[in-house]
């Protein structure tokens, strides 16, 4: 019987143990014991579990890397985040995977599942539990590679129900890692033709996103100089048989806009110049100027003042979940605050805000700007009429996402 080791218990660890947790012996390791002391009494910070659903589960969770002794299948779930220049940061993964190599035995296998890109797993990660173990890879151990296809905040695709995708260094590994995934996937297991095939698919799925996306902001900052606005056209467009829903807006969080970059380092690497890939990121990456550039523009039109109360919905990378990290609705925020408007956010998803005041209650007549960035479900359902009770007289609310249903009455993308 095989006894799983899931390394860092995130938004990608967290499901994954609990997952394995119904039918495996499971470790959930992270070296955050905060996060750890938080599993321990049931409690997930990401919200993607409940209390009684963390209660069903018996994984041990541990921060204590001897606890991995006993362990045989190991699966990395740790960040690939870039660095202030935007190349890979290979620290977290380089470091799980040392900790591992303490304590690889013969025979065992270890899985990643973090984004990398190809060669990462062979190239980089398997001579690293040689260095250390002593052990032979594809002789004394082995590796896989199975990239995370989650939507955090998405309860439709979750890990159970989506195609995945799995490979091996060699055959026999392969049979384990395809046994053992089987048993938690209620979908098709998909098997890649090797390591760097698997990496290579996870890697463009979220580049070709980044770049649909890009297209489509670039179109919409082209239109709105126009007067034309992008969700017409969009309406219009998609009735052709082939035309591709992509929809302008924010790009961040921690996948879309950071895979790119790990392609293209991969490329230059090997002495290739992507042409495309970065000029994708440019564009997505400008998004959050724009943005407030047609606020503010649209402000100074309407009030004729020059400095702003604005409050802004949503402070989250995307809605429906409390991440914050690399959130370009914040950057909205922190471009705004730097020309010296007074921004408020609201966000019930989340408890506090280091660099924004988080409001927690809305008062009537206060604010000259609205700006609907995030499309939480429950903002939503929130009527015009009650929107206007908070603005002042003369006021601008402006939805980027086109998702709120006020259309004509206010401003969009
Ligand atoms: N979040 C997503 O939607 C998503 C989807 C697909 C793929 N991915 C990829 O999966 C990987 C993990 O992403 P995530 O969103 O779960 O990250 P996360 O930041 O939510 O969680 C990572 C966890 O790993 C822990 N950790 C960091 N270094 C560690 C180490 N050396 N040993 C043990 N624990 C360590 C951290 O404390 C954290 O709890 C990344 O490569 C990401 O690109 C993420």
């Amino acid at each position: 019987m095989h006894k799983i080791a899931i390394i860092g218990l995130g938004y990608v660890g967290l499901p994954l143990a609990v997952a394995f947790g119904k039918k495996f012996d499971v470790i959930g390791f992270d070296l955050n014991e905060r996060r750890i002391n938080n599993l321990k009494s049931k409690k997930d910070t990401n919200n993607e579990f409940n209390k009684l659903e963390l209660k069903k589960t018996s994984i041990k969770y541990t921060n204590r890397p001897s606890d991995l002794h006993d362990c045989n299948i190991y699966i990395v779930t740790v960040p690939t985040p870039v660095t202030k220049k935007n190349l890979p940061d290979l620290n977290p993964i380089t470091k799980a995977t040392l900790c591992i190599s303490k304590y690889l035995k013969k025979k065992d296998i270890v899985i990643y599942e973090s984004t990398v890109f190809p060669g990462v797993t062979e190239e980089y990660c398997a001579p690293l539990l040689e260095r250390k173990s002593k052990l032979k890879f594809n002789v004394d151990f082995f590796c896989g590679y199975s990239p995370e296809r989650i939507n955090p905040g998405d309860k439709l695709h979750t890990l159970e129900k989506i195609i995945k995708i799995v490979s091996a260094s060699n055959d026999w590994s392969l049979r384990i890692i395809k046994n053992i995934y089987g048993k938690i996937i209620k979908n098709k297991i998909y098997i890649a033709k090797n390591i760097r095939t698997a990496e290579a698919a996870k890697i463009i799925e979220n580049t070709q996103r980044d770049l649909n996306i890009s297209l489509i902001n670039e179109c919409a900052i082209l239109f709105n100089k126009m007067n034309i606005g992008i969700f017409d056209v969009l309406k219009a467009a998609s009735t052709k048989w082939n035309f591709l829903n992509f929809y302008p807006g924010l790009v961040g969080g921690h996948c879309i806009g950071v895979d790119p970059y790990y392609l293209t380092y991969k490329a230059k690497q090997i002495g290739i110049k992507p042409k495309v890939i970065l000029a994708g990121r440019k564009v997505n990456n400008y998004m959050p100027t724009h943005v407030a550039k047609i606020l503010l523009k649209n402000l100074k039109k309407k009030t004729k003042k020059k400095n702003f109360k604005i409050i802004i919905f949503g402070a989250t990378f995307k809605e429906n979940i409390s991440d914050i990290r690399n959130s370009k609705i914040l950057e909205v925020g922190k471009i705004l605050k730097k020309k010296g408007h007074n921004i408020h956010f609201i966000d019930y998803n989340i408890q506090e805000l280091k660099d924004h005041i988080l409001v927690k209650k809305l008062k009537k007549n206060t604010y000259d700007g609205i700006l609907l960035g995030v499309p939480h479900k429950r903002y939503l359902k929130m009527q015009i009429s009650k929107l206007r009770k908070i603005a002042k007289k003369n006021h601008v609310i402006f939805d980027i996402t086109n998702k709120y249903g006020m259309k004509k009455e206010i401003l969009s993308l």
